[in-house]
Protein backbone atom coordinates (compact mmCIF):
# COMPACT_ATOMS: atom_id res chain seq x y z
CA UNK A 1 0.00 0.00 0.00
CA UNK A 2 0.53 3.39 -0.33
CA UNK A 3 -1.40 6.26 -2.23
CA UNK A 4 2.01 7.83 -3.95
CA UNK A 5 1.71 5.95 -7.68
CA UNK A 6 5.30 4.58 -8.76
CA UNK A 7 6.77 3.58 -5.62
CA UNK A 8 7.43 0.13 -6.76
CA UNK A 9 3.74 -1.14 -4.87
CA UNK A 10 3.31 -3.28 -7.61
CA UNK A 11 6.98 -4.78 -8.63
CA UNK A 12 7.18 -5.69 -5.03
CA UNK A 13 3.79 -7.88 -5.56
CA UNK A 14 4.96 -9.49 -8.25
CA UNK A 15 8.68 -9.96 -7.17
CA UNK A 16 7.62 -10.98 -3.46
CA UNK A 17 4.40 -13.41 -4.79
CA UNK A 18 7.44 -15.00 -7.47
CA UNK A 19 9.99 -15.12 -4.43
CA UNK A 20 7.05 -17.18 -2.63
CA UNK A 21 6.11 -19.02 -4.89
CA UNK A 22 10.22 -20.07 -6.00
CA UNK A 23 10.13 -21.23 -1.86
CA UNK A 24 7.38 -23.55 -2.32
CA UNK A 25 4.40 -21.77 -0.79
CA UNK A 26 1.19 -20.92 -2.66
CA UNK A 27 0.38 -17.52 -3.18
CA UNK A 28 -2.80 -15.80 -4.84
CA UNK A 29 -1.79 -12.75 -6.22
CA UNK A 30 -5.35 -10.29 -7.00
CA UNK A 31 -4.87 -7.81 -9.02
CA UNK A 32 -6.82 -4.64 -7.47
CA UNK A 33 -5.62 -2.11 -9.94
CA UNK A 34 -7.48 -0.81 -12.56
CA UNK A 35 -3.91 -0.08 -14.50
CA UNK A 36 -3.77 -3.59 -14.21
CA UNK A 37 0.18 -3.38 -13.94
CA UNK A 38 0.24 -7.06 -11.90
CA UNK A 39 -1.20 -8.58 -15.16
CA UNK A 40 -0.44 -6.97 -18.28
CA UNK A 41 3.23 -8.12 -17.63
CA UNK A 42 1.69 -11.74 -17.54
CA UNK A 43 0.50 -11.64 -21.02
CA UNK A 44 -3.79 -11.87 -19.90
CA UNK A 45 -5.82 -11.54 -22.77
CA UNK A 46 -8.53 -8.82 -22.19
CA UNK A 47 -11.22 -11.02 -22.78
CA UNK A 48 -10.28 -12.93 -19.43
CA UNK A 49 -13.03 -12.69 -16.08
CA UNK A 50 -10.91 -10.57 -12.69
CA UNK A 51 -11.46 -8.77 -9.79
CA UNK A 52 -14.00 -6.47 -11.79
CA UNK A 53 -16.51 -9.41 -12.15
CA UNK A 54 -15.72 -11.07 -8.92
CA UNK A 55 -16.54 -7.57 -6.91
CA UNK A 56 -19.53 -7.13 -9.45
CA UNK A 57 -20.92 -10.59 -8.49
CA UNK A 58 -21.09 -11.53 -11.81
CA UNK A 59 -18.45 -14.35 -10.69
CA UNK A 60 -16.84 -16.68 -8.30
CA UNK A 61 -13.10 -16.04 -7.22
CA UNK A 62 -12.36 -19.82 -8.95
CA UNK A 63 -13.72 -18.63 -12.37
CA UNK A 64 -11.82 -15.64 -12.06
CA UNK A 65 -8.52 -17.46 -11.15
CA UNK A 66 -5.75 -17.95 -13.59
CA UNK A 67 -3.88 -21.14 -12.81
CA UNK A 68 -0.06 -21.06 -12.41
CA UNK A 69 -0.18 -24.58 -13.91
CA UNK A 70 -3.27 -24.36 -16.19
CA UNK A 71 -1.79 -26.28 -19.51
CA UNK A 72 -4.52 -25.00 -21.58
CA UNK A 73 -3.67 -20.84 -20.46
CA UNK A 74 -1.99 -20.83 -23.91
CA UNK A 75 -0.17 -16.69 -23.73
CA UNK A 76 -0.57 -16.42 -20.29
CA UNK A 77 3.11 -17.10 -18.15
CA UNK A 78 2.28 -17.35 -13.93
CA UNK A 79 4.91 -18.02 -11.73
CA UNK A 80 5.65 -21.13 -10.32
CA UNK A 81 3.29 -21.75 -7.58
CA UNK A 82 1.87 -18.25 -8.17
CA UNK A 83 -2.34 -18.32 -9.24
CA UNK A 84 -3.84 -15.12 -10.06
CA UNK A 85 -7.09 -12.81 -10.53
CA UNK A 86 -6.54 -10.30 -13.00
CA UNK A 87 -7.42 -7.18 -13.17
CA UNK A 88 -8.98 -4.67 -16.25
CA UNK A 89 -9.45 -1.25 -17.04
CA UNK A 90 -13.46 -1.77 -16.78
CA UNK A 91 -12.54 -2.08 -12.68
CA UNK A 92 -12.41 1.67 -13.04
CA UNK A 93 -16.28 1.84 -13.75
CA UNK A 94 -17.44 -1.10 -10.85
CA UNK A 95 -18.71 2.03 -8.81
CA UNK A 96 -21.13 3.27 -11.49
CA UNK A 97 -21.87 0.07 -13.29
CA UNK A 98 -22.83 -1.86 -9.84
CA UNK A 99 -25.52 1.38 -9.56
CA UNK A 100 -26.78 0.27 -12.87
CA UNK A 101 -26.50 -3.44 -13.02
CA UNK A 102 -26.66 -4.67 -9.18
CA UNK A 103 -27.73 -1.79 -6.93
CA UNK A 104 -27.83 -4.34 -3.85
CA UNK A 105 -24.60 -5.44 -4.22
CA UNK A 106 -21.49 -5.10 -1.91
CA UNK A 107 -18.17 -4.92 -3.68
CA UNK A 108 -16.53 -5.45 -0.22
CA UNK A 109 -18.47 -7.77 0.98
CA UNK A 110 -18.53 -9.71 -1.96
CA UNK A 111 -15.01 -9.79 -2.38
CA UNK A 112 -14.31 -10.67 0.86
CA UNK A 113 -16.62 -13.22 1.12
CA UNK A 114 -14.77 -14.72 -2.23
CA UNK A 115 -11.23 -15.03 -0.43
CA UNK A 116 -11.97 -16.24 2.54
CA UNK A 117 -13.57 -18.97 0.57
CA UNK A 118 -10.57 -19.50 -1.29
CA UNK A 119 -7.47 -18.30 0.79
CA UNK A 120 -7.09 -21.94 3.07
CA UNK A 121 -5.91 -23.35 -0.44
CA UNK A 122 -2.82 -20.36 -0.04
CA UNK A 123 -0.53 -19.94 2.27
CA UNK A 124 -0.14 -16.25 1.26
CA UNK A 125 -3.47 -13.90 -0.84
CA UNK A 126 -1.46 -10.56 -1.93
CA UNK A 127 -3.34 -7.83 -3.14
CA UNK A 128 -1.64 -5.47 -5.53
CA UNK A 129 -3.64 -2.06 -4.62
CA UNK A 130 -4.06 1.53 -7.22
CA UNK A 131 -2.66 4.66 -5.71
CA UNK A 132 -5.84 6.46 -5.00
CA UNK A 133 -9.04 5.48 -2.83
CA UNK A 134 -11.41 3.79 -5.39
CA UNK A 135 -13.64 0.85 -4.16
CA UNK A 136 -11.18 -1.77 -4.65
CA UNK A 137 -8.59 -0.02 -2.90
CA UNK A 138 -10.83 0.93 0.11
CA UNK A 139 -11.92 -2.60 -0.42
CA UNK A 140 -8.50 -4.01 0.22
CA UNK A 141 -8.14 -1.87 3.79
CA UNK A 142 -11.18 -3.39 5.14
CA UNK A 143 -10.55 -7.10 4.02
CA UNK A 144 -6.61 -7.80 4.08
CA UNK A 145 -5.17 -8.43 7.94
CA UNK A 146 -1.63 -7.04 7.19
CA UNK A 147 -0.17 -4.60 5.11
CA UNK A 148 2.89 -3.76 3.61
CA UNK A 149 3.76 -0.31 2.85
CA UNK A 150 6.34 0.24 -0.44
CA UNK A 151 7.92 3.52 -0.29
CA UNK A 152 11.26 4.77 -2.27
CA UNK A 153 13.31 7.57 -1.02
CA UNK A 154 11.49 10.12 -1.55
CA UNK A 155 9.74 12.78 0.42
CA UNK A 156 6.00 12.13 -1.87
CA UNK A 157 6.12 9.02 -0.98
CA UNK A 158 6.61 9.22 2.45
CA UNK A 159 3.15 11.25 2.40
CA UNK A 160 1.58 8.87 0.50
CA UNK A 161 1.92 6.11 3.08
CA UNK A 162 1.04 9.00 5.76
CA UNK A 163 -2.42 8.94 3.82
CA UNK A 164 -2.65 5.68 3.38
CA UNK A 165 -2.19 4.89 7.19
CA UNK A 166 -5.22 8.01 8.16
CA UNK A 167 -7.38 5.69 5.62
CA UNK A 168 -6.59 2.32 8.34
CA UNK A 169 -6.97 4.70 11.29
CA UNK A 170 -10.54 5.68 9.70
CA UNK A 171 -11.19 2.05 9.19
CA UNK A 172 -10.64 0.80 12.53
CA UNK A 173 -12.68 3.63 14.18
CA UNK A 174 -15.08 2.76 11.81
CA UNK A 175 -14.86 -0.33 13.85
CA UNK A 176 -14.60 -2.15 10.59
CA UNK A 177 -12.04 -4.94 11.53
CA UNK A 178 -9.19 -3.71 9.74
CA UNK A 179 -5.80 -5.14 9.18
CA UNK A 180 -2.47 -4.27 10.85
CA UNK A 181 0.87 -2.93 8.78
CA UNK A 182 3.45 -5.12 9.39
CA UNK A 183 6.36 -3.36 7.66
CA UNK A 184 7.81 -0.79 4.64
CA UNK A 185 9.29 -1.68 2.29
CA UNK A 186 11.76 0.47 0.78
CA UNK A 187 12.72 -0.06 -3.08
CA UNK A 188 14.54 1.60 -5.52
CA UNK A 189 16.97 2.56 -3.33
CA UNK A 190 19.95 3.73 -5.04
CA UNK A 191 23.01 3.62 -2.94
CA UNK A 192 21.45 2.94 0.33
CA UNK A 193 24.86 4.89 2.25
CA UNK A 194 23.74 7.88 0.28
CA UNK A 195 23.12 11.34 3.44
CA UNK A 196 19.76 11.90 1.31
CA UNK A 197 19.02 8.18 1.02
CA UNK A 198 19.48 7.43 4.79
CA UNK A 199 17.40 10.56 5.90
CA UNK A 200 14.52 9.53 3.55
CA UNK A 201 14.96 5.93 4.90
CA UNK A 202 15.00 6.95 8.40
CA UNK A 203 11.83 9.10 7.48
CA UNK A 204 9.92 6.65 6.47
CA UNK A 205 11.04 4.32 9.40
CA UNK A 206 9.85 7.27 11.80
CA UNK A 207 6.77 7.13 9.99
CA UNK A 208 5.51 3.86 10.67
CA UNK A 209 4.01 2.41 13.56
CA UNK A 210 6.58 1.32 16.17
CA UNK A 211 5.50 -2.11 15.67
CA UNK A 212 6.15 -2.66 12.09
CA UNK A 213 9.99 -1.83 11.03
CA UNK A 214 11.09 -1.66 7.76
CA UNK A 215 12.07 -4.76 5.67
CA UNK A 216 15.38 -5.18 4.57
CA UNK A 217 15.90 -2.65 1.24
CA UNK A 218 15.42 -3.64 -1.94
CA UNK A 219 18.08 -1.46 -4.37
CA UNK A 220 17.66 0.27 -7.83
CA UNK A 221 18.72 -1.89 -10.79
CA UNK A 222 18.26 -1.90 -14.65
CA UNK A 223 17.02 -5.69 -14.19
CA UNK A 224 13.90 -4.88 -13.13
CA UNK A 225 12.81 -2.82 -16.26
CA UNK A 226 14.41 -5.53 -17.83
CA UNK A 227 12.67 -8.52 -16.77
CA UNK A 228 9.07 -6.73 -16.51
CA UNK A 229 9.60 -6.44 -20.18
CA UNK A 230 10.23 -9.66 -20.98
CA UNK A 231 7.05 -10.60 -18.88
CA UNK A 232 8.96 -12.28 -16.33
CA UNK A 233 9.67 -11.73 -12.53
CA UNK A 234 13.32 -10.71 -11.87
CA UNK A 235 13.55 -14.24 -10.04
CA UNK A 236 12.54 -16.01 -13.49
CA UNK A 237 14.45 -13.73 -15.91
CA UNK A 238 17.83 -13.49 -13.53
CA UNK A 239 17.80 -16.21 -11.00
CA UNK A 240 21.36 -15.48 -10.44
CA UNK A 241 21.05 -11.13 -9.83
CA UNK A 242 21.68 -9.67 -6.73
CA UNK A 243 18.32 -8.24 -7.34
CA UNK A 244 16.54 -11.44 -7.17
CA UNK A 245 18.73 -12.66 -4.41
CA UNK A 246 17.08 -9.08 -2.31
CA UNK A 247 13.88 -10.45 -3.57
CA UNK A 248 13.91 -13.79 -1.89
CA UNK A 249 15.25 -12.32 1.02
CA UNK A 250 12.40 -10.23 1.37
CA UNK A 251 9.99 -13.47 0.62
CA UNK A 252 12.03 -14.61 3.52
CA UNK A 253 11.19 -11.75 6.04
CA UNK A 254 7.91 -11.84 5.09
CA UNK A 255 7.48 -15.86 5.93
CA UNK A 256 9.29 -14.96 9.40
CA UNK A 257 7.23 -11.94 9.94
CA UNK A 258 4.12 -12.79 9.46
CA UNK A 259 4.84 -16.18 11.19
CA UNK A 260 3.39 -18.20 8.19
CA UNK A 261 0.58 -20.08 6.94
CA UNK A 262 -2.92 -19.08 5.75
CA UNK A 263 -2.87 -15.18 6.27
CA UNK A 264 -2.98 -12.39 3.60
CA UNK A 265 -1.08 -9.04 2.88
CA UNK A 266 -1.55 -6.36 1.03
CA UNK A 267 0.43 -3.99 -0.96
N1 LIG B 1 14.18 -1.83 -7.64
C1 LIG B 1 13.88 -1.20 -8.78
N2 LIG B 1 14.88 -0.82 -9.63
C2 LIG B 1 14.60 -0.16 -10.77
N3 LIG B 1 13.39 0.17 -11.19
C3 LIG B 1 12.34 -0.18 -10.39
C4 LIG B 1 12.53 -0.88 -9.16
N4 LIG B 1 11.32 -1.10 -8.60
C5 LIG B 1 10.42 -0.56 -9.45
N5 LIG B 1 11.02 -0.02 -10.52
C6 LIG B 1 10.36 0.68 -11.65
O1 LIG B 1 9.63 1.78 -11.16
C7 LIG B 1 8.44 1.96 -11.91
C8 LIG B 1 7.23 2.02 -10.98
O2 LIG B 1 7.09 0.78 -10.32
P1 LIG B 1 5.65 0.14 -10.06
O3 LIG B 1 4.81 0.13 -11.28
O4 LIG B 1 5.90 -1.15 -9.37
O5 LIG B 1 5.06 1.21 -9.02
P2 LIG B 1 3.59 1.29 -8.42
O6 LIG B 1 3.74 1.84 -7.04
O7 LIG B 1 2.89 0.00 -8.56
O8 LIG B 1 2.94 2.35 -9.39
P3 LIG B 1 1.35 2.72 -9.48
O9 LIG B 1 1.06 3.47 -8.24
O10 LIG B 1 1.26 3.54 -10.71
O11 LIG B 1 0.60 1.42 -9.54
C9 LIG B 1 8.37 0.79 -12.89
O12 LIG B 1 8.76 1.25 -14.15
C10 LIG B 1 9.36 -0.21 -12.35
O13 LIG B 1 9.98 -0.97 -13.36
MG1 LIG C 1 1.04 -0.45 -9.41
Amino acid sequence: MNQKGGVSKTTTAVNLAAALGQKGTRVLLIDLDKSTGATSARGVPPTYEGTYEVMLGAAGIDEATLRWDDEELDDVTLPKNVDLVSSRRVLEGLEADLREKNKFADPVMTLGREIERVAPGYDFVIADTAPDVSCPTLASYQIFRWFIVAAVPQRLAVEGIDAALADLTAVKQARIPAGELRGGCMCMVDGIRTRLNKIEIENVQAGLPWEAGLFSVIEKSTVVGEAQNAGQPVGVYAPKHKIAALWARLADEVIERLKLRKRSAAF
